[in-house]
């Protein structure tokens, strides 16, 4: 669990592996954290992007990260939250285990995730960050490689209820050891 840090930054300064972004199906760029990452990361993302055809939602696909400091970007589709009957739960789950499994594959050890769906897809924050914490920390169980994960935040809310459910995570794991 101590391979888990919640950071405040902007995603696109960071200097990892690889860093994730919230991308939409069509994987050609859009607004928040994707506006930004194709804005650092320069035109070069864009021409690369349109090679992938696209994303469907819970999955992941990788490109280099061009201008960005961060070696490569995972894109990965977060689901559009409909209410909670949707399968958005799970749909979120996918964006961060096929997001880690692909970073693991890649022999990356460094990946920094921003809060997927929690923007303009308006995923309720708490329930997201629970379910990115608990699926990346069963993702490091299976996993020595990966030595370092960032949850990058950009707001307090989003800090507030990162912290909460890395610590609920954390005494849950020490309660069952
Ligand atoms: N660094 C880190 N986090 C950021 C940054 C940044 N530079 N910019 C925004 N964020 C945060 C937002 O505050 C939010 O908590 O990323 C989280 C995800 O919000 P969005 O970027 O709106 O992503 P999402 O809710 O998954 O919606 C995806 O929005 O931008 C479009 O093309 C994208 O259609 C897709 C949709």
């Amino acid at each position: 669990m101590n391979r888990i840090q919640i950071i405040q930054d902007d995603i696109t300064r960071l200097s990892v592996d690889a860093i994730v972004n919230a991308a939409n199906e069509s994987l050609l760029g859009g607004g928040g954290v994707d506006g930004a990452i194709h804005r650092a990361a320069g035109p070069e993302l864009l021409i690369e992007c349109r090679t992938l055809s696209g994303c469907p939602t819970g999955q992941a696909k990788i490109t280099k990260g061009h201008r960005l400091p961060a070696r490569f970007v995972i894109h990965t589709v977060g689901p559009i939250w409909l209410g909670g009957h949707e399968g958005e739960a799970e749909l979120l789950a996918s964006c961060y285990r096929n997001s880690m499994q692909l970073a693991i594959a890649k022999g990356l050890s460094s990946i920094a995730f921003p809060a997927i769906s929690c923007g303009v897809y308006g995923y309720p924050i708490e329930p997201a960050a629970q379910i990115a914490v608990k699926t990346i920390a069963e993702t490091l169980q299976s996993s020595d490689q990966m030595e370092k994960v960032y949850l990058v935040c950009f707001g307090d809310k989003v800090l507030t209820a990162y912290t909460q459910a890395l610590n609920q995570c954390l005494s849950k794991s020490q309660a069952s050891t």
